[in-house]
């Protein structure tokens, strides 16, 4: 009995040992894990600590990591401690890192690295990128599909849009795809297609142009012809007529005058 007793409390106590090391700190980032910024703009990188109850933070170190180049992991921001260099901060207990004016040598890796009181560590990394405005936007058909395909180069984030005639695309002209690059045609392929690709830096566009919708536009013309053609015949006739009666009376007035003096015997 005495010795179960035993058994019972030594397993407890190395399960109270165990218990803490067992969890560790955990971090990750409320971001995506990749981030774009506008240069010029603030870099503001939100993690999320999960610390086991009881534990607090000791530390926080933000490094940096440029992506190309030799220059290795600088750390950029501590705390409890400010960084070395007053444009990067950690602020919120050391949970955000913030960069003033993002500049292109501040992209690459960074990584947070939240100490424990007890010494455990837990790492979470992010990318950061460069937000580049929208490059290079082209428009290729096929012809034997009926539909449009819009191209970029290499824009963050681009929103397609598709013009026909200067008016947005409606249903009845056809179906863009879910991502917007394309189009698929139900009405005929003709007139002007543009595609417009948008940011937040700006937009730029191209335009395809088909040949031209002239089925309503001609038929109008052909109809305009036809009834100028039509009046053309009818006023000519009209006239022909008038001038046959008119030179029909004038005989017959003649005939009249002759015959009268005639039948008086002037001659
Ligand atoms: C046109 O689209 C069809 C269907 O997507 C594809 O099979 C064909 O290769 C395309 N033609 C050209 C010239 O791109």
């Amino acid at each position: 009995m005495e010795l179960r007793s035993r058994w019972f409390w030594t397993v407890i106590f190395m399960q109270v040992l165990a218990a803490p090391t067992g969890r560790s700190v955990a971090v990750r980032f409320l971001n995506r894990q990749l981030v774009h910024v506008v240069i010029g703009q603030d870099l503001v990188l939100q993690a999320e600590l999960d610390l086991p109850p009881g534990d607090r933070v000791t530390k926080v170190t933000w490094e940096h990591e440029a992506r190309k180049g030799a220059s290795g992991r600088t750390t950029v921001a501590e705390f409890p401690a400010g960084g070395p260099d007053g444009r990067t901060r950690a602020e919120e207990n050391g949970a955000v890192l913030r960069v003033r004016n993002y500049q292109r040598e501040d992209g690459g890796v960074y990584s947070i690295t939240v100490t424990d009181q007890r010494g455990s560590r837990g790492v979470a990394r992010c990318t950061v990128e460069d937000y580049e405005a929208v490059h290079h936007v082209s428009v290729m058909v096929n012809v034997s599909h009926s539909s449009l395909h819009c191209q970029e180069a290499w824009g963050t984030d681009p929103v397609f849009t598709w013009l026909h005639e200067k008016a947005s695309v409606t249903a009845a002209l056809g179906r863009v795809s879910a991502d917007g690059s394309s189009l698929y045609l139900d009405a005929p392929l003709c007139g002007h297609f543009t595609c417009v690709v948008s940011n937040i830096l700006g937009q730029s566009s191209d335009t395809y142009t088909a040949e031209p919708c002239e089925e309503e536009s001609h038929s109008l013309a052909v109809a305009v012809v036809c009834l100028m053609f039509l009046l053309l015949v009818v006023g000519g006739l009209a006239f022909l007529l008038w001038r046959k009666h008119g030179q029909h009376n004038n005989r017959m007035e003649r005939f009249k005058f002759f015959s009268t003096i005639v039948s008086k015997g002037t001659f």
